[in-house]
């Protein structure tokens, strides 16, 4: 007999549908693009952080057919954002920074005439080094994603002068290079009047949407596709300049296909990463743990190109409760590349100071963490004052706490190693973005979901086929998505973990409209449409979901070695529409985190304006060596104010929250407490 339960899709651990084709390596990614005779684009990067270029030659190479010049090549139209306005005058304003590309019949002959160009350019003084101490500080307008820069309530410095207990620490982030698998690539067709982009993106309708405004053409006449993407991580969440010169290419020989695929080295300068922060952060507390306030201000650097703001102090707004708060956000403009998105943006670095400055007060208190945390749990958002449309914080402290087996915690010492527990919350806002627009079709026993929706490995395929079997009542075998198209109806970015709340808002729409205009039994060729705009209780409630992170850490007594065989993250995320999928998105983040914790730091040599980590023998990301057991589980949570799904994003919130954890879990192990990530060995001897 079937049930219904059986029959709903959603909470499903389906296998990803196009799981076979990628690992028999038959996925077709952005440089796989199936064309005739392509032909290959190569960059020259410039050599200085600031000056001017003179001159770019570049030999006769077998094969060679043109060469893009800063200062010559085609003239865009501004966006108002300067990384776009590539090559479009001689100025250098970063090391890396893209100033020529030569484009040949081969791939070889592409790198040779690269690797033989000759770049002239003069030198003017350059600024690249960073310190919170500068004294040319400046408030920008707003933070990342559109948050206030500074916010005060009450008076905190006068709750810090009348609290029994202080915390004032300082705590400092790495910059981070997002280093998604799939390096960015394109290729790029001018078709006669078209033009025809294969894209590895986060967003194909937000990449139309720049390329029709730079060069300056109608909507339908740019078509972007983008089927598989090999990881993001907020790098693809836009296009950056690459994507420009591949089209500019693509101009200059038209109905031929070029193939732009970037370097690892590339990535390093041309498509963002996270800023270093340094955050102070202020605790007020009484003798028994009720928090009367809570502060962090963040100094971090930007580039003179385009401005972008980490904004680390926001979780703090609404985290805990207290009556005296204050955060702010000040920046350094620097003649560095341009950051940008990575994983959690804000949070991410923000709870990094949030929640070891917790653990110190927790420390300096004897109060246990979690109960800490507990004592200071806000009834409404004290940020804005709204109800919580969920808040599943304590849930997951209270049962993590039992999962990961908190409770008689005691730093000891296991032959050599010297073994301890750390715990930290993690946050990340439930967002849905206002636009999207889903179809459905019905032909031969079979519904077929279209969107321009990505899938960044995430198992977008699997998920909204799911959502939208449930939506129409039918078995998900039913039930075919088609996405990473602009062909397709408009989607938003698979950014700010909001794709599935979004894009699943409007294929339940869509199939709500299809079940009412063709019943349950509809004819060959029935269709219908769902649009979806702003999320009307998004202005009646705070959405967010919540986790908590738990870490075991040992740390070798002689060389202060560290390990983490044990991380454990529980979390309040609304419904999982994949468990399997979901899971694997969890603890994604979560040894992302790990690789934050230990390893990741890129270095730029100010004297030159370098970065020079540039590949992953200096640049180290977590391997699976490091990742011992990294597990996530969630709490049932059916929110319905978030979307009529009641999921809230997932993609982000695993790295919230983790460093903080294990450098908590270390001070248990050892005493030392580091405030500097990474936490190196060097650092605990
Ligand atoms: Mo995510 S960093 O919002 O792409």
């Amino acid at each position: 007999m079937t049930t219904l339960s059986d029959r709903q899709a959603i909470g499903r651990d389906l296998v990803r549908r196009e799981g076979g084709l990628k690992v028999t390596g038959t996925a077709p990614y952005a440089d796989d693009a199936e064309v005739d005779s392509p032909v290959f684009c190569r960059l020259l990067l410039s050599p200085t952080a600031r000056g001017r270029v003179t001159g770019i030659e570049v030999p006769e190479v077998p094969g060679l057919l043109t060469v893009l010049r800063a200062g010559s090549a085609e003239k865009l139209t501004s966006t108002g954002d300067d990384e776009l306005a590539v090559l479009q005058d001689t100025s250098i304003a970063f090391r890396g920074q893209i100033i020529g590309a030569v484009i040949a019949e081969t791939s070889e002959a592409a790198r040779e005439a690269a690797r033989l160009a000759r770049v002239a350019c003069t030198e003017e003084p350059q600024d690249t080094a960073f310190s919170p101490d500068r004294d040319d500080l400046y408030k920008p307008e707003k933070v990342n994603a559109g948050y206030p820069t500074d916010t005060a309530q009450g008076d905190l410095d006068a709750a810090m002068r009348t609290a029994d207990v202080t915390v004032e620490r300082t705590y400092t982030t790495a910059t981070y290079h997002n280093n998604p698998m799939e390096p960015h690539s394109t290729t790029a067709l001018w078709d006669g009047e078209n033009l025809l982009l294969w894209e590895s993106t986060q967003g194909v309708h937000p990449v139309r949407e720049t390329v029709t405004e730079v060069f300056g053409l109608a909507p339908e006449r740019v078509r972007v596709v983008s089927p598989h993407v090999g990881g993001g991580f907020g790098s693809k969440g836009a296009a950056h300049a690459n994507v420009i010169v591949a089209a500019m290419a693509a101009r200059a020989l038209p109905g031929r296909p070029v193939r732009l695929a970037l370097t690892r080295r590339e990535m390093f300068s041309l498509v963002g990463y996270r800023t270093r922060t340094v955050m102070r952060t202020r605790l007020a507390s009484s003798a028994d743990g009720v928090l009367s306030g809570v502060g962090m201000d963040v100094v971090a650097p930007t580039s003179k190109v385009t401005e972008f703001a980490e904004q680390a102090g926001v979780p703090t707004r609404m985290m805990y409760a207290a009556p005296h708060r204050a955060t702010s956000h000040r920046l350094a403009a620097l003649d560095v590349p341009v950051p940008t998105w990575m994983r959690a943006p804000g949070e991410c670095p923000g709870m990094f100071g949030n929640e070891v400055a917790m653990d110190e007060l927790a420390e300096e208190l004897g109060v246990d963490p979690i109960e800490l945390r507990v004592r200071n749990e806000p009834a409404v958002d004290p940020a804005s004052g709204k109800p919580y449309s969920s808040r599943g914080l304590v849930a997951c402290l209270r049962s993590g706490a039992e999962r990961f087996g908190w409770s008689g915690r005691r730093r000891h010492r296991v032959g050599d190693w010297l073994v301890g527990t750390g715990v930290a919350s993690s946050v990340y806002p439930a967002f849905r973005m206002p636009h999207s627009t889903a179809h459905l079709r019905y032909a031969d026993g079979r519904y077929v979901v279209s969107i321009g929706a990505a899938d960044l490995g995430t198992g977008t395929w699997t998920a909204l086929a799911q959502i939208a079997a449930d939506g129409l009542g039918v078995p998900v075998e039913l039930v075919e998505a088609r996405i990473g198209d602009t062909d397709q109806p408009y989607a938003s970015v698979a950014g700010g973990s909001s794709g599935i709340s979004t894009w699943g808002s409007a294929i339940v729409e869509a199939a709500r409209a299809f079940r009412e205009k063709h019943g349950t039994e509809p004819p060959d060729g029935a269709e219908a449409t769902g649009e979806i705009g702003s999320n009307p209780a998004q202005g009646q409630y705070a959405m967010y979901a919540f986790g908590a992170q738990f870490a075991e850490v040992h740390v070798h007594a002689d060389t202060g070695e560290i390990r983490v065989p044990r991380l454990f993250g529980m979390f309040a995320a609304g419904r999982i529409v994949n468990p399997r999928t979901a899971r694997s998105q969890l603890i994604g983040g979560m040894t992302m985190g790990l690789s934050m914790a230990l390893h990741e730091t890129s270095v730029l040599d100010p004297r030159f304006g370098h970065v020079v980590t540039q590949d992953f023998a200096d640049y180290h990301v977590a391997t699976c060596a490091d990742a011992y057991r990294v597990e996530a589980d969630w709490i049932d949570e059916h929110d319905r104010h978030v979307n009529p799904m009641g999921t809230k994003g997932i993609g982000e919130i695993g790295i919230v929250g983790t460093a903080a954890a294990i450098v908590n879990a270390a001070h248990h192990a050892t005493g030392a407490r580091i405030r500097d990530l990474p936490l190196t060995l060097d650092k605990l001897l």
